[in-house]
């Protein structure tokens, strides 16, 4: 996007880094994508408590829960989805600067728009994370009872069934809700988190 030559941003004193030293550990976001009900709400949330436990910052940007503010504006059509993307992205990356690690659980069903996020946090501590779960177990759960709304026609956009989701190609951490128990899925995240030494302050 082209920036209006007028607006200059200001250097603040205070940087990352320094945020960084301040909280003993790093900053950096990580986008579980996946279908609806493949638990990428209920993964967040663990690894954000279990990270609270161990004093780290992090938080959870979630769906609905932002739909239901700064982005209650959007619909759920393809530009409408792109746009919820771009703006999360955006938050996401103030969030990082704020020496938050952040978590964001959004379906992202587009390729174009997850790399749209990769391009923006390109200089950042960014990484993908596939929540991984077949379409039949997702509509089995069903926790919000979606699929069987959008199998009676009464939402037309659902994804999986009449929207497509583009499988990411490139994840850096693939998590499978339809093989692994809950505790094991959320292990395999903080493990990620430690190998990338994110939680670590070296
Ligand atoms: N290994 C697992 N990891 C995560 N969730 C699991 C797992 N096994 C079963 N579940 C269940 O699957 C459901 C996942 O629902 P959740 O709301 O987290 O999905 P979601 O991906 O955030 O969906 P949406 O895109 O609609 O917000 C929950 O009921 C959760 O208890
Ligand atoms: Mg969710």
């Amino acid at each position: 996007m082209k920036l209006n030559p007028d607006i200059v941003p200001f250097d603040p004193i205070i940087t990352q880094q320094d945020r960084h030293v301040m909280n003993a550990h790093k900053s950096g976001l990580v986008w579980f994508s996946g279908l609806s009900g493949s638990g990428k709400s209920t993964l967040a949330h663990q690894v954000e408590a279990k990270l609270y436990q161990k004093g780290v910052r992090s938080y959870v940007l979630d769906g609905d829960n932002v739909r239901s503010g700064l982005n209650a504006d959007l619909s759920l059509s393809p530009e409408g989805r792109k746009e919820n993307v771009r703006r999360i992205a955006e938050v996401a990356k103030l969030m990082v600067d704020a020496g938050i690690l952040v978590f964001a659980a959004f379906i992202a069903p587009y390729e174009e728009s997850r790399r749209f996020v990769r391009e923006l946090m390109a200089d950042w501590p960014y990484f993908e994370c596939y929540v991984k779960c077949s379409l039949e177990v997702c509509e089995q759960r069903d926790p919000k009872g979606l699929y069987r709304r959008a199998r009676q026609g009464e939402i037309k956009n659902m994804t999986g069934i009449q929207a497509p989701f583009e499988e990411p190609q490139h994840p850096n951490l693939v998590v499978e809700t339809d093989q692994c128990e809950l505790n094991s899925c959320v292990d395999q995240v903080i493990d990620f988190l430690n190998r990338q030494r994110l939680i670590i302050l070296r």
